[in-house]
């Protein structure tokens, strides 16, 4: 079977894909391996896919890394999670830098530890001025926790009078989540087979393609990317409008 890679349309990329990456523990646990080791094997699967991802000009790609629900695991769970962010921000550094990959995150950062705080700016530094996919990394993050942290900015400025009531809308609102910078993913992959969106991007999934694939994250590849692509590229988007008003 032909690659992916050769079947999408290039002129017809998502600009921002969005990946719930599911099913490390289940991978370790078919390999008889402790759970930290999928997780490990999963940063194999990001290394692939932010490669795929930039090598077709996806221009964002928001990777749930960590939510906030995940600091209720146990806790050695948590501990070598955020091990394995250090390692894995440091060791992924300069091959990020190659492929002129940008990063940022959203989410609680404040609520990650002080070390992974350090290698996360140290590289989005670093990292700054290219020009590449934007690597967005969902860190302590929940979809409610989004929405709930901007109302309360919209409140904010709405006491200190730098907007009116009235000025609120989708638009406005928009600008208050973490995703301020980003249009809205146009598809949303989930791995290892649950059909769940688990407090991901809630708002700004409104209109995106869901994409549900039974690959656990550590077997997931970038051609598994653009398989998704292909999928997503064979759908007719229609926004609320019916299909005879798209084509006429
Ligand atoms: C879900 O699998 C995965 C996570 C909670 C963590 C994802 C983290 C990584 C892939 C590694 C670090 C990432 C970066 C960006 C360097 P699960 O544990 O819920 O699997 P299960 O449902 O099979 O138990």
């Amino acid at each position: 079977m032909e690659l992916f890679r050769n079947r999408i349309n290039k002129n017809n990329i998502p600009e921002h894909v969005a990946i719930i990456m599911d099913g490390n523990g289940r991978w370790a646990a078919k390999h008889g391996k402790p759970r930290v080791m999928g997780h490990e094997h999963g940063v194999e699967s990001v290394r692939s896919v932010v490669e795929g991802a930039g090598e077709i000009g996806v221009k964002h790609l928001t990777l749930y890394a960590f939510s906030t629900e995940n600091w209720d695991r146990p806790k050695e769970e948590v501990e070598a999670l955020m091990g394995l962010l250090v390692y894995a921000i440091e060791a992924e550094t300069e091959s990020l830098m190659k492929n002129n990959v940008r990063l940022s995150a959203i989410g609680d950062v404040e609520a990650m530890p002080e070390k992974v705080r350090e290698k996360l700016n140290a590289c989005i530094e670093h990292l700054n001025d290219n020009t590449g996919l934007n690597l967005i990394l969902a860190l302590s993050y929940s979809g409610q926790w989004d929405i709930v942290n901007a109302v309360k900015k919209l409140v904010d400025d709405t006491v200190a009078k730098k907007i009116e009531v009235e000025e609120i809308n989708n638009k406005l609102f928009n600008k208050y989540l973490a995703t301020a910078n980003v249009p809205d993913p146009e598809l949303l992959i989930r791995t290892s087979g649950e059909s769940r969106i688990s407090n991901f991007l809630l708002w700004q999934i409104a209109y995106s393609e869901l994409y549900f694939t039974g690959k656990l994250w550590p077997d997931f590849r970038k051609d598994d990317l653009f398989e998704a692509i292909f999928d997503y590229q064979n759908r007719e988007r229609r926004f609320g409008k019916t299909s005879e008003q798209l084509t006429s």
